[in-house]
């Protein structure tokens, strides 16, 4: 009888150094053109070296930027600000964001207050300030304008950064630095 090797053996191996390859060079040819992707849709750092941090929701999720975008121009987002203050967040009738954010801290006694668009007022419910679309008081007792924070993106999320140059309002320095 004759001893002969099992015949799939080598056709096994030269089968696996075939799929190796392919994989190898799909991965090399997919894998930096998904780098972009990948890098869009993962987030950022937490905290940017100008001391921003990234938006998020009352529950402490990150809110992707589409998907403030897709609201109606005019749109006040109340989202976690800096040192977790709530910050208003305007969509521009272009569907750009301000790059202004509104601190939702009342300048007479802290309380936090809600957009009026029918007034196109912040109206503190506590004694009846009034601001303006910008944060400027309208009506005290408030005596100071609401403070403001930078807004841009970074890929699909928002960062909000401590405002510390002149204040646009007032052309001063801004009375929380
Ligand atoms: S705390 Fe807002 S008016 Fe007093």
């Amino acid at each position: 009888m004759e001893n002969s090797l099992p015949i799939d053996s080598p056709s096994l191996s030269r089968r696996q150094l075939l799929n190796f390859l392919t994989g190898a060079v799909v991965a090399s040819t997919i894998g930096p053109a998904l780098y972009p992707v990948a890098k869009f849709f993962s987030p950022p750092k937490e905290v940017g070296a100008d001391g921003s941090i990234l938006a998020k929701d009352i529950n402490g999720n990150l809110i992707p930027a589409s998907q403030l975008l897709a609201e109606a121009p005019g749109t006040r987002a109340l989202v976690a600000g800096l040192a977790g203050e709530p910050t208003y967040l305007t969509i521009q009738e272009d569907g750009t964001l301000h790059p202004w954010g509104i601190v939702d801290n009342c300048t007479h006694l802290g309380c936090t207050f809600p957009w009026n668009e029918n007034d196109d007022q912040f109206q503190c419910p506590c004694h009846g300030s009034r601001y303006d679309a910008e944060g400027r008081v309208i009506r005290g007792p408030a005596p100071l304008p609401l403070r403001l924070a930078h807004i841009y993106l970074e890929g699909d999320y928002v960062r909000i950064a401590p405002w510390v140059e002149l204040d646009p309002r007032t052309g001063k320095k801004p009375w929380w630095v």
